[in-house]
């Protein structure tokens, strides 16, 4: 079959507000040299009380319409950790507030992997035909599940929204995506967890407590999950594209922490001029990672057309994903 989803568009959001290590210095037991000699992390956007994720999806959403040419879809796929409300999904109202009632909307969760599940996801509703044109969006307020007074989760999460339009197109295409590898292991299920709230920790009208309500992560555990899963699944990756690491112009992985990213690069062969990081000033921000991290790096002109470019994620779950694509040519904003 040589039918595939192509890359046709791309765009991304984020919150008007910066916070810099030292603000959060200020009330935390926490320094700007701790947080980005552990992390690489600078600063992070926090959305403000009222900004929703789905108006973070819908900038971004927005961006990547106008960037592909395309004024709609055959569907729209929100992946979040953090949905406008338990329920409804947050992707048809992002869809009907992008002027598209009627459209195919839903979302995935699979926390900072979901955008590669996403994408997978999207790729299939195309290769079985279902749709034609499909827009993924990676959007958080990862900020709302945060303990304001964790040091160990607060310095490392943003909010953000990053998307991609696919159409459909041949897999010669620049910008076809694929092979894909999906994976996911719930023994883990502990290592990255917000307790409370689903139906099998219930809230039963008590005030929740702190560590019931509030996400948490074992961070040294995760650390080394997240080096083995990303590094394994990329690999997988490239074997089935019959790509070696030097044919990798640009590895886009997930965001978690700089030296995460950097163990993968290790573990590929992969040199570090060939990591794009913005984590420095967006932090980790979850299923938007890797969307807000390609635009980023198409805007800047980083990602040129003709590049061979390798995704991979790792999230709570545990999940991890990985896809490749070559770079299309697409409209700088
Ligand atoms: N500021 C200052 N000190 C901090 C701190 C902070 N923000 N957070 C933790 N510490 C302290 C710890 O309390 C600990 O102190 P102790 O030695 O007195 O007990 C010390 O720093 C080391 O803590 P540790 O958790 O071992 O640090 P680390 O080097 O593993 O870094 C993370 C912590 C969270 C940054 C790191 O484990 C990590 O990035 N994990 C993966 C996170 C991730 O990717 N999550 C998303 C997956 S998708």
């Amino acid at each position: 079959m040589n039918r595939a989803a192509v890359v046709a568009g791309v765009g991304s959001c984020l919150p008007a507000r910066a916070v810099p290590n030292d603000e959060l210095a200020r009330r935390l037991d926490t320094s700007d040299a701790w947080i980005r000699s552990r992390t690489g992390i600078a600063q992070r956007y926090v959305a403000a009380p009222g900004t929703a994720t789905s108006d973070l999806a819908v900038g971004a959403g927005a961006e990547a319409l106008k960037c592909s040419g395309l004024s709609a879809v055959d569907a729209v796929i929100v992946a979040t950790t953090t949905p406008d409300r338990p329920c409804p999904a947050t992707a048809p109202v992002v869809a009907a507030r992008l002027g598209m009632t009627g459209t195919a909307a839903y979302d995935v969760s699979a926390v900072c992997t979901g955008f590669v599940y996403g994408l997978a996801t999207g790729a299939g509703l195309i290769m079985a035909e279902v749709a034609d044109r499909v827009l993924v969006i990676g959007a958080e307020t990862f900020s709302t599940l945060l303990d304001p007074d964790d040091r160990s989760t607060t310095v490392i999460f943003g909010d953000g929204a990053g998307a991609v339009v696919l159409r459909a197109g041949s897999r010669a295409d620049a910008g076809a995506l694929g092979p894909f590898d999906l994976g996911s292991d719930g023994e883990g299920e502990a290592l990255i967890t917000v307790p409370a709230g689903g139906s099998r920790q219930r809230l039963s009208g008590q005030p929740p407590r702190a560590d019931e309500q509030y996400f948490s992560m074992s961070g040294k555990e995760v650390f080394r999950h997240a080096v083995r899963r990303m590094t394994g699944s990329a690999k997988a990756v490239l074997d089935r594209a019959g790509w070696s690491a030097g044919d990798v112009d640009h590895l886009v992985s997930h965001q978690a922490n700089s030296r995460i990213t950097q163990h993968v690069a290790e573990g590929l062969g992969l040199p570090a001029r060939r990591c794009f990081s913005n984590i420095a000033e967006v932090g980790n921000t979850a299923a938007a990672s890797i969307p807000l991290a390609l635009d980023q790096a198409h805007t800047r002109g980083v990602l040129r057309p003709g590049q061979r470019v390798l995704l991979t994620a790792f999230g709570g779950g545990l999940t991890w994903g990985s896809t490749v694509l070559t770079w299309p040519r697409l409209d700088r904003p």
